[in-house]
């Protein structure tokens, strides 16, 4: 029997992407972004495709007449790029990597955290233009966050692991809004207290961290309305997604004091950053850096193809969404 033919819209960490090449007929792409055109062409093209976030598979693609393709493996735990309810109506499984990537994007909030405390950006940058001369009692002072409050929002495995890291290392206290309270063990385990609104943890927090999926229910929940009701030194963290802050109010915000600085490794509309953003020495900015290990890409890249392996054998998907 011939192998299923997969399209990987994008080059793969070496181990991962040997480990399909010998089960699958696989279709490398030259590394491109695929337009409307390309993606309905893959949808009729080949049995199973493997996109990225970079990969905008909206109902038109997924109700491309005549598809061939019924198994989708994203390459990523994130699925804001893909009309879940689009791939049901046209009968396509799709599956992400959640859990391989826990670690890795906590690890970059904690970076965020201490960029922008410890104004670590714009300190380098001082140092690289040679503006530098010498040290002074008085220069590039940050902020110490031992004892301050670190504020949650979304309690899933990222902020968890955020959690037990940040307390453990920098000394944070940690509270969390969510739609759903955890566990009491979980609460207990973590030293995470619950606060029942978002505004209210917004007022609490010296530094908010996002943690919440993207989409419709999440769009701009970080607002200038929220942003008004924080402390004027406090600090917003975002290695979620980029939809969740309105970037034009935050970066007034910053400009204005309403706020103390922001570390984000996510954006509106990636790879383009808001003009004012780029402007400001408070706003420390990473490409999009959550996952970006060898080993947790191997692991995503592994992941996505253990889900295809048990497509195709017919069994039940490890990480169905669709
Ligand atoms: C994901 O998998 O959705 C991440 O954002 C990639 O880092």
């Amino acid at each position: 029997m011939s192998k299923p033919s997969i399209l990987l819209t994008r080059p793969w960490p070496e181990k991962a992407q040997a480990y399909l090449e010998a089960r699958y007929a696989v279709t490398l792409r030259d590394g491109t972004t695929l337009s409307k055109a390309d993606l309905m062409e893959a949808m009729r093209t080949y049995d199973a495709l493997c996109p990225t976030l970079t990969d905008r598979l909206d109902a038109e693609v997924l109700g491309t007449p005549e598809a061939r393709v019924k198994m989708i493996a994203n390459f990523g735990a994130g699925f804001e790029h893909i009309d879940l309810e689009a791939a049901k109506a046209a009968g396509i499984s799709v599956s992400n990597t959640p859990g391989a990537l826990t670690e890795a994007t906590a690890e970059i909030a904690l970076l965020l955290m201490l960029m922008t405390s410890r104004r670590a950006s714009e300190a380098e940058r001082g140092v690289r233009s040679g503006r530098w001369d010498g040290w002074k009692p008085t220069q590039f002072l940050g902020q110490s966050l031992k004892g301050k409050t670190l504020g949650l929002v979304g309690f899933g495995r990222i902020a968890q692991s955020t959690a037990q890291k940040a307390r453990a290392a920098l000394g944070v206290e940690i509270a969390y809004y969510s739609r759903r309270q955890a566990a009491a063990e979980t609460e207990a385990e973590l030293g995470a207290r619950y606060v029942p609104s978002l505004q209210q943890l917004a007022a609490e927090a010296d530094v908010l961290s996002l943690h919440t999926p993207g989409g419709p229910d999440t769009r701009h929940l970080v607002d200038a309305a929220l942003l008004k009701k924080m402390k004027p030194d406090a600090i917003v963290i975002n290695t979620a997604r980029g939809s969740v802050i309105n970037e034009a109010d935050l970066a007034a915000a910053l400009k204005d004091g309403i706020i103390g600085a922001a570390g984000l490794d996510v954006y509106e509309q990636e790879p383009k950053i808001h003009p004012d953003l780029m402007a400001l020495d408070n706003a420390v900015l990473l490409p999009h850096l959550g996952s970006a290990t060898i080993e947790t890409r191997t692991d995503m890249g592994l992941r996505a193809a253990y889900n295809l392996d048990r497509f195709f054998a017919g069994e039940d998907l490890l990480d169905r969404i669709a």
